[in-house]
């Protein structure tokens, strides 16, 4: 009995190095448009890839990546709202459903790496409003389901900022609309995730106190 008990923990603890090694890496990094890369070209009017195609042959999960190669002739819209995905242009986006990412720079042409980390699961929308809303118009726009997969790392599961209070004596601009978009950082989840890999490494321990 003693001998099968002992063998018994050489295979959990076999089975639980294997699982840690596993789930240590299998988050993913999904360069949009692959080498093609986040482009539109403005004198023919195309896509440097079918995004919508990429999108949907590719699987996206929690704490995966979006890494958009491209420069500052296109932008990185990403939004929650298929009203504002589909009107190709964030006059009316809402800050809380709608993010702007770029690299604060001016001028045409410069080469930029956006990476937008996945931090909420479900469906989301990506589209450049560059030209007025042309380029999404002409396929600069994709649709991502996220999965769960392994949950979201500790690395991106930080609680997100209080919330904005504005100073006493600022109340009463009710008749302003609120600015057309939008935070420059990636919405954050609060929720208590815990990985694969740790869930794993629990039940696994409590199975261990069980046998000894
Ligand atoms: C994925 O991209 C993020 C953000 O740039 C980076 O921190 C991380 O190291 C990348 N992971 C891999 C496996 O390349
Ligand atoms: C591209 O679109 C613009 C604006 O809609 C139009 O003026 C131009 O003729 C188009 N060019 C081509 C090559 O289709
Ligand atoms: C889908 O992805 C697979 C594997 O990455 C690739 O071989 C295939 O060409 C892709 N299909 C399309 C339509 O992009
Ligand atoms: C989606 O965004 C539009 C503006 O583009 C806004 O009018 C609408 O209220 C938003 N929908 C939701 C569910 O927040
Ligand atoms: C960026 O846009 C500007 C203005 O439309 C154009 O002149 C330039 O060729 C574009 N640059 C690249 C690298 O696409």
């Amino acid at each position: 009995m003693a001998a099968t008990k002992a063998a018994t923990l050489r295979l959990i603890v076999a089975a639980l190095l294997l699982i840690a090694a596993a789930a240590a890496d299998t988050y993913t990094n999904h360069t949009v448009g692959g080498d093609a890369g986040w482009f539109f070209d403005s004198t023919t009017n195309k896509t440097s890839a079918d995004y919508s195609a990429w999108a949907a042959n590719t699987t996206f999960n929690l704490g995966d990546y979006l890494i958009f190669n491209t420069n500052t002739n296109q932008t990185v819209i990403q939004t929650y709202n298929k009203t504002t995905y589909s009107s190709c242009i964030i006059d009316d986006a809402l800050d809380d459903d709608t993010f702007q990412y770029d690299g604060g720079r001016n001028e045409f042409g410069s080469a930029m790496t956006i990476d937008v980390a996945l931090t909420i699961e479900g469906t989301q929308y990506y589209f450049s409003d560059a030209s007025d809303g042309e380029q999404c118009q002409q396929g600069m726009a994709f649709e991502v389901k996220v999965g769960h997969g392994l949950g979201l790392p500790p690395s991106l599961n930080q609680p997100p900022p209080p919330a904005y209070v504005p100073p006493p004596g600022s109340a009463n601009d009710e008749g302003h609309s609120p600015p057309a978009t939008v935070a420059n950082t990636p919405p954050s989840s609060n929720h208590a995730i815990i990985t694969g890999a740790s869930f794993s490494v629990s039940v696994l321990l409590g199975l261990i106190s069980l046998l000894v």
